[in-house]
This record gives structure tokens, C-alpha cells and sequence, in this order.
């Protein structure tokens, strides 16, 4: 590292109020704060405190005030439905006041929960700023999970109000959201009184008179809300995750933090200012479609790009390219796994020669490791910088990145980039010491943690220290391995729980064994994640069945598939499964969930100093042999 880059990670690491004060002044501000940072409480630490400012207003209201409101905020392009939608900030402005007039006729106000499960398309993005508008805390939930989990997070973020679409669409396939959403009100204990619905044409919902109202109807007769002032520490979202159990964890978004910080990560990280188009290629019911398809394109005055489709079949492996041609994108994000099936299709990048590339300059990936062969494919025919970047739904922007906007630092594959500055991350044992430059360890942050990171657990101090910051005093783990080399570049490895990564979608292998727990023919269970050439890892389940179970294997494997696609969702990807007679297990009774994946993998390991009882090893082997499911 040289230069530039490293002159601003001394300011912040120096002095980071003073760093985060000065980047505080380019945003608007509805009252001036009076504590940069107060450290008062360790280990709770509040950023830009006694502050009050508007989310909304600064996404939307103050380009057009600045006169930008004919400037496109939002280009929509389904490549599902062939549609395209240009949104300037103006006419942004006007459906987003409408919506929030809609939510405060309905008694929506500041601090009020609201749920909104949509597809992509521009109607989520209204809602989440007609939220931020009057100070009510939205939660995105993703529409791949099925109706228990939005019932799980109906109770837990007690929401006033649904927000949803008649429809989202896979390829081939409409999913109708309706009867989901009429199944997770039916299952949750908390009750919702209003869903406002927005029909869509491929797929009309039937409404409930009493309680569904139509987004169209209820926006065209709605005034204009004005923008609210809002806390700088007051919850901007909730947004659910997995964590080790099947109870989603719920990510408390600070409101200042997310806009100061984002608003820095764009010009800093992605190089992106006014006026520039800017392309996650992600879905706003996770964090990267929060930060990076909603927020920080917006707060920095950019144009976004709002992409219904899949990198490949949507009509083919081309559809990136064609969208970054056409709407002259400088910037694209999305993850590794996206960039493995357009190579699978066209693995000499013989479909981006069709296209015009020149307005595009740099190429992020993130969500999951990038393997090396996929970062210098994507150099290789993008002709551009690839930059892995790591960050987590927990810290809602990059904790380790080239920051291409300070100064474009050596790509090394395998990195995802140094430490982004105001982050101090380091390398600890288990022992709980500092290890040397390359040793491998687990990732931690020095707190406090910089602006726009969780602050807490949704109503839930407890579980949010005993998940992050107990194992390490005066540090959040981040639950991530890794080593940092002699040059400050992080190297993240793998998870030190049981969250798999598959296809960037981050999941719980305890909420899919607690699902395989559930069948009445299943005595014991486990569930790891393996390695996938396509989607990094996917899921795959060991069932032991109660002794004396009539049915047939075959009939219960399948039975086991299609319940956890009901009750977690198809984005789960559950579909493999295997009988065994026993699980490995310590003498303690642990179940050793690493060496099950090494014998998967068919890599050495050294025997497990505490099994219990080697022999099953060997019956284990001997099922994924039989089952076709050990790799080679
Ligand atoms: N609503 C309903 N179902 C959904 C869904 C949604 N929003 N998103 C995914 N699903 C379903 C899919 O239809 C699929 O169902 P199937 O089992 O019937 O085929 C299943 O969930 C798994 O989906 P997905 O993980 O998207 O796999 P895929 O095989 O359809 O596509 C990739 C594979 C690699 C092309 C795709 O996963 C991809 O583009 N990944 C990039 C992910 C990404 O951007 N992550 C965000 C972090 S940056
Ligand atoms: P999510 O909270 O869904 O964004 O998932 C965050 C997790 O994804 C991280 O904790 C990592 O395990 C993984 N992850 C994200 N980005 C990277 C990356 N660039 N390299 C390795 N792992 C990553």
C-alpha cells in the first residue's frame, strides 16, 4: 500500500471522530450533532448523537431541491418481462411522498414496523423510502423464503402493515405472494390489519376486503407526506439474517451511520458520484440490495439499476453485458457465483465482444470467496478491475476492500483487499491472542466499529452480545476465518459457525436441521454445507430414521427435500439428502459436522482426537458412495 490510500487510513484509525465528522458534513442534516462518538457505554457505541436527519430527503427530496429532479434515480429492466422503466428523482419524489401519505392515513408512524416482501421491481424501492420518509422502520424480507420464516419475522418485528406484490417471477415460473402472505398472517401470533398490495399483471391476487387495500388505488388518491425529522441512532430497518439456530437474527440499521457511511462508501470504495449509473446486480431482500441497489446509489446521486433476472437464462448468458451496455453502467456489483454460471455458458467471454463496454470501469464482487480462477476470468473479458470486497448483513458496507476511489491499490486474487480505513480488523486464536501476518484465525473488528454497523439485536441487547461480542472482549467477530498477509490484505477463508454460503445467499444449516428434526421418521439429523462448482457451497443432509420406520428411504429423503422448501423456501436449495445408521460424534456428543464435509469432499483429515467411534466414519463413506454423493 502506498500514498493516498494510506494517508486517509491513518487519518480515520488516528482520529476517527474527527474523520467521520468531516464526512458527515456532506450530508444533509435536519439538526446538527452534538457527539460525533459516544463511547460513553462500551460496549454499545452510538455514532453523530443529538443529530436528526431524514433518510428519505437524503436519497430523493434534496437532488431535486438542488435541481437534479429530472435526473433518472431508477432504471428498472426486467429481463423476465422485457419491461423498462426510466424513474427520474422528480417523479421518485412524488410516488415515494404518496406511499408515505398511504402509511400515515393508515396510522403508520415514526417507529412503527412495516414488512415489506416484494420482487424487484420499483414499487419495493417506493415503499422503503416512503418508510424512511416518516420515520417508520421497514424490514425487507426476501422473497425466496417461505411463509414460516415471514411469520417468524412477523413476530418478531410486530409490524403495522404488509407491504407486498401480487407476483415475483423466476424463469418459467410466476410466485404468486397472496397466499404466502395469507399463510405467514395465518401462522404468526402477532396480527397484521393492513397489506397493501400491488397487482401486478401476470398474476392478479385475491384481496380481503376488510384488510387488503391496492397500491394503485390507495397511491392516486394520496397527498404528499413531507420528510420527517429522524434520530441519528433511531433504527432506519430491520433487516433478518441467519444465525446458528433457526431464530433469524434482526440487524438494527442506525439511521445516520447508513447515511454517512454509505454515502462516503460510494465515492471512496466504488468510485460513483452524481450522475453516475450504477448497477447491484442483487435483490433488495438482502443487504447488499439495502445498501447497494437502494441507499447509497441514491444518497450519492446516482443513477441505479434495478435488474429483474438471473445472470444466465434470462435469456442467456449475455443478459449482464446487454444491461451495462445499454444503460452505460460505470460500476457493477454482484457475486462470484453470478460470474460461474455465465462461465459455465460461455467460458471464453465470447458474449461480451457483442457489446459496447466502454462507460464500464469496474467490476465488485462479494456475498461469498472469490476463487481465483473466477476473479481473472472476469478480468480477463471484462477488461476491467475485478475487486473482491468482504463485508457482512451485520456491518451493511465493506470492511475490506480496494478503495478505487482513493487509490487503485494491486488486485491479489484470492484477497478481498486490505482493511477499508476507520475498520481495524485482526487476526485472532482461539487463545485469544494476535496472529502473525498469514496464520489463520478468526476475524475480528476492534471496537468501536465504525458508523452505519448494527448497534444491537432487534430488541435484543443479549443475544446481540453473546453473538458477537463475547468470545473476543473489546471485539465483534465477525464469524469469519482468515488470515491477513504482510501487506494488510485480508484473506476470508471460511465461516466459523454453521452459516453456508450458497449462491451468495447466506443460510443456516441449524434452521434446516431443526426442519429435518421435525419428521416424525427422523431420530437424529445434521446438515453442512459442501462444496458446489456453480454456487460455492450447497446444502446436504444426514438422517438417521427411527428404528423401526415401515416407509420406504427413497419416499422420506423426498418427504424431508420438500419440507424444507415449504418451510424455509426453495432458495435453501435443499435438495440433497442421505440416510446413515449413525452420526460421528465426540465422546461430548458433538456431531462432527467438519470431518463429514472433509469425507464428502474426499480431502484428508487428521482423525478426530475425541470421536467416539471411528468405524462410523467408515459407514459414512460408505452411504455417500452408494447414495452417488461423495465428490471426485
Ligand atoms: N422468489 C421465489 N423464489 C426464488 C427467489 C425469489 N425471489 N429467488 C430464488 N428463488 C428460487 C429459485 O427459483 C430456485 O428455485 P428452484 O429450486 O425451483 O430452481 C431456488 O430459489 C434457488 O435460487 P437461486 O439460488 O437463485 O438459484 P438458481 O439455480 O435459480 O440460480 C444463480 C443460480 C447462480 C444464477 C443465482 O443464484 C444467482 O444469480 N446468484 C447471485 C446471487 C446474488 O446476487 N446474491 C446476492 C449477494 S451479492
Ligand atoms: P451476508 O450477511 O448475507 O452478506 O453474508 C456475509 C457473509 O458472506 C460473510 O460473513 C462471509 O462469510 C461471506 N462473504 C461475504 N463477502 C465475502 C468475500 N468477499 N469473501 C469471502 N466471504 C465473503
Amino acid at each position: 500500500m502506498t500514498g493516498l490510500f494510506n494517508e486517509v487510513k491513518k487519518h480515520a484509525d488516528t482520529d476517527p471522530a474527527e474523520f467521520w465528522a468531516a464526512a458527515a458534513e456532506d450530508v444533509s442534516w435536519i439538526k446538527p450533532v452534538t457527539i460525533i462518538l459516544d463511547d460513553a457505554k462500551p460496549p454499545f457505541y452510538r455514532w453523530f448523537v443529538g443529530g436528526e436527519i431524514n433518510g428519505c430527503y437524503n436519497a430523493v427530496d434534496c437532488h431535486v431541491e438542488a435541481g437534479h429532479g429530472d435526473r433518472t434515480a431508477i432504471i428498472y429492466d426486467s429481463a423476465i418481462i422485457g419491461v423498462k422503466e426510466f424513474i427520474s428523482y422528480a417523479e421518485l419524489q412524488d410516488r415515494v411522498a404518496r406511499c408515505a401519505d398511504v402509511l400515515l392515513q393508515n396510522g403508520i408512524t415514526y417507529g412503527d414496523r412495516v414488512i415489506i416482501y416484494m420482487p424487484m421491481i420499483p414499487q419495493a424501492l417506493v415503499a422503503m423510502l416512503a418508510c424512511a420518509r416518516i420515520g417508520a422502520v421497514h424490514s425487507v424480507v426476501f422473497g425466496g423464503f417461505a411463509a414460516a420464516e415471514l411469520a417468524k419475522r412477523i413476530d418478531d418485528a410486530t409490524p403495522k402493515m404488509i407491504i407486498t406484490a401480487s407476483c415475483g417471477l423466476e424463469p418459467g415460473r410466476v410466485v404468486e405472494y397472496k397466499p404466502l402472505i395469507d399463510d405467514a398472517i395465518e401462522l404468526s401470533s402477532h396480527k397484521i390489519d393492513n397489506v397493501l398490495l400491488y397487482q401486478r399483471e401476470m398474476c392478479k391476487a385475491v384481496m380481503i376486503d376488510s384488510r387488503d387495500m391496492d397500491w394503485d388505488e390507495a397511491l392516486a388518491a394520496a397527498g404528499h407526506a413531507a420528510c420527517v425529522p429522524v434520530k441519528s441512532e433511531d433504527p432506519a430497518y430491520i433487516l433478518y439474517t441467519s444465525g446458528t439456530t433457526g431464530t433469524p437474527k434482526g440487524v438494527v440499521r442506525p439511521t445516520a451511520g447508513h447515511i454517512v457511511a454509505l454515502k462516503w462508501s460510494m465515492q471512496n470504495i466504488f468510485s460513483c458520484g452524481p450522475g453516475d449509473v450504477y448497477w447491484a446486480a442483487s435483490d433488495v431482500g438482502w443487504v447488499v440490495g439495502h445498501s447497494y441497489i437502494v441507499y447509497a446509489p441514491l444518497f450519492a446521486g446516482c443513477t441505479t439499476v434495478l435488474f429483474e433476472g438471473k445472470p444466465v437464462g434470462t435469456p442467456d448468458a449475455s443478459t449482464f453485458w446487454r444491461v451495462i451496455a445499454e444503460h452505460k453502467v460505470k460500476t457493477m456489483f454482484t457475486a462470484p457465483t453470478a460470474m460461474r454460471a455465465i462461465k459455465k455458458e460461455d467460458p471464453s467471454g465470447e458474449l461480451v465482444k457483442q457489446f459496447d463496454m466502454s462507460h464500464f470501469k469496474l467490476q465488485f464482487l462479494a456475498g461469498e470467496r472469490c476463487d481465483p480462477d473466477t476473479l481473472h476470468w472476469c478480468e480477463d473479458i471484462l477488461g476491467v478491475p475485478t475487486i473482491d470486497h468482504w463485508w457482512q448483513t451485520e456491518t451493511g458496507w465493506p470492511i475490506a476492500a480496494n478503495c478505487t476511489g482513493i487509490e487503485l491499490l494491486p488486485v491479489k486474487a484470492g484477497s478481498s483487499g486490505p482493511a477499508v480505513p476507520s475498520w481495524d480488523v485482526q487476526v485472532i486464536s482461539d487463545e485469544g491472542h494476535q496472529v502473525a501476518a498469514g496464520e489463520i484465525g478468526s476475524l475480528v473488528i476492534k471496537l468501536p466499529m465504525p458508523p452505519g454497523t448494527l448497534p444491537t439485536l432487534w430488541q435484543n441487547d443479549e443475544r446481540f452480545l453473546k453473538s458477537y461480542l463475547s468470545s473476543f472482549e473489546g471485539y465483534y467477530a465477525t464469524g469469519d476465518a482468515g488470515y491477513i498477509d504482510e501487506d494488510g490484505y485480508i484473506f476470508v477463508m471460511s465461516r466459523t459457525d454453521d452459516i453456508i454460503n450458497v449462491a451468495g445467499h447466506r443460510l443456516s444449516t441449524g434452521a434446516m436441521e431443526e426442519v429435518l428434526a421435525g419428521h416424525p421418521d427422523v431420530a437424529e439429523c445434521a446438515v453442512i454445507g459442501v462444496h458446489d462448482a456453480l454456487k460455492g457451497q450447497v446444502p446436504l443432509g444426514f438422517v438417521v430414521l427411527k428404528t423401526g420406520t415401515p416407509r420406504a428411504g427413497t419416499e422420506i429423503l423426498a418427504e424431508i427435500v420438500q419440507r424444507v422448501r415449504s418451510e424455509i423456501g426453495p432458495v435453501a436449495a435443499f435438495k440433497q439428502a442421505v440416510i446413515v445408521g449413525r452420526l460421528p460424534k465426540t465422546r461430548s456428543g458433538k456431531i462432527l459436522r467438519a470431518t463429514m464435509q472433509k469425507i464428502v469432499q474426499n480431502e484428508d483429515f487428521p482423525l478426530p482426537a475425541t470421536i467416539d467411534d471411528p468405524v462410523i466414519l467408515e459407514e459414512i463413506d460408505d452411504a455417500l458412495q452408494q447414495a452417488g454423493l461423495k465428490q471426485v
